[in-house]
């Protein structure tokens, strides 16, 4: 039988598969939720999928367990990584996995299955890089291939999303990626490519200015954002701001596109550091690469500054002007390290064990 022929809830012959699923930098953010539970947006939003920052998980059938199990693998994502023994994550990540692990059964009718699940990312955390996305897809992808589910990229977009994490929703898929709001409360909007990685190679340069948790969580940020004074007049900016975006990626309009994607960062934390209680996300650090961005554009540089929930600044850039803006962002003092990534091609099933 051809994997595609497999029902869900059959007897599925893959015992584990292993995946690496990407984050993605948000042009247009999703902040605020009409059900955060569901993890449905107020508003549309549109991402790039990276390809260097990604998590890499495996999921194992555990025949006749009783519990799943959650560890974090020693040692980087990458590929090929040599193995270590595996850390305990403790129990608030160990939660939030068996959560979606749940969720994911239900969803594909494989209730009586538990699983071994072994992750790791490439990058730091909670810093602002979207662990939660690539984690949350990764995880997704790899029960489906183990419930022996061959899942479209619209049905594990969902299946994504049902971690709580709604930009997860956009990491199934690869290029440039706009998840809608939805049109009815009822409504499941599941995201949908708008073009792939090959149709246009921009180039992420991520200053990372703090690579420890964040304070706020997206989810604390996402419930206070209504109580900001802002936010009302930013769902009235959005529509043109989106027509904007999806046109300078329609025409790799470098310099339409990065103005539009500055302006909506700043927005969307100057709706945060205006909510009820107030949500700052950034530090000394933001500020001065912010300052360095601006300064390579005064010398003739393109490149723009985007953040998501988190201090750490991601410079997008054509590939001629990567190389001007390392260096520079490489001599900001608070710069950690940098990270240099571009757009991907999403989720990679790596192996699958029968
Ligand atoms: C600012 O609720 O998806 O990054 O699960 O922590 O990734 P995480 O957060 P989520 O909110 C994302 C908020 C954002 C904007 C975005 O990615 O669209």
């Amino acid at each position: 039988m051809s994997r595609s022929a497999r029902a869900a809830g059959s007897a599925s012959p893959v015992r584990r598969a292993t995946v690496t699923a990407p984050a993605n930098i948000a042009f247009v953010k999703y902040w605020g939720a009409r059900d955060l539970a569901r993890a449905v947006p107020v508003n549309p939003s549109i991402s790039m999928t990276l390809a260097r920052c990604v998590s890499r998980t495996s999921v194992e059938r555990l025949d006749g367990a009783g519990a799943d199990e959650v560890w974090l693998a020693a040692g980087p994502a990458e590929v090929g990584a040599a193995a270590a023994a595996p850390i305990d994550p403790g129990e608030a990540f160990r939660r939030r996995v068996t959560a979606h692990l749940g969720e994911l059964r239900r969803r594909l009718g494989v209730e009586g299955q538990r699983y071994r699940v072994t992750t790791a990312n490439s990058f730091p955390a909670a810093a602002g890089i979207a662990s939660s996305a690539s984690g949350f897809a990764a995880l997704a992808v790899a029960v489906a291939a183990v419930a022996g589910r061959q899942a479209a990229p619209e049905e594990l977009s969902a299946l994504a999303r049902a971690s709580g994490s709604g930009s997860a929703s956009r990491s199934v898929l690869g290029g440039y990626v706009e998840w809608p709001a939805p049109g009815s409360p009822e409504d499941d909007p599941r995201a949908v490519q708008l073009a792939p990685a090959d149709h246009w190679d921009l180039r992420d340069v991520i200053a990372v200015v703090e690579s420890g948790a964040k304070e706020v969580s997206s989810l604390d940020g996402h419930r206070r954002a209504a109580s900001s004074p802002h936010f009302a007049r930013r769902l009235e900016l959005l529509p043109e701001r989106l027509r904007r975006v999806r046109r300078a990626i329609a025409e790799r309009d470098v310099h339409a596109l990065g103005e539009t994607i500055e302006e909506e960062a700043i927005e969307l934390h100057l709706v945060a550091m205006s909510s009820h209680p107030p949500v700052y996300y950034w530090n000394p650090g933001t500020v001065e690469v912010l300052a360095a961005v601006r300064a390579l554009r005064a010398s003739g540089v393109p490149a723009w500054s985007t953040m998501d929930a988190g201090a750490n600044v991601h410079v997008l850039c054509p590939p001629e002007a990567e190389e001007a803006v390392a260096e520079r962002l490489g001599r900001v003092a608070a710069v950690e390290r940098l990270i240099r990534d571009g757009v991907g091609a999403g989720p990679r099933v790596e192996e699958v064990v029968e």
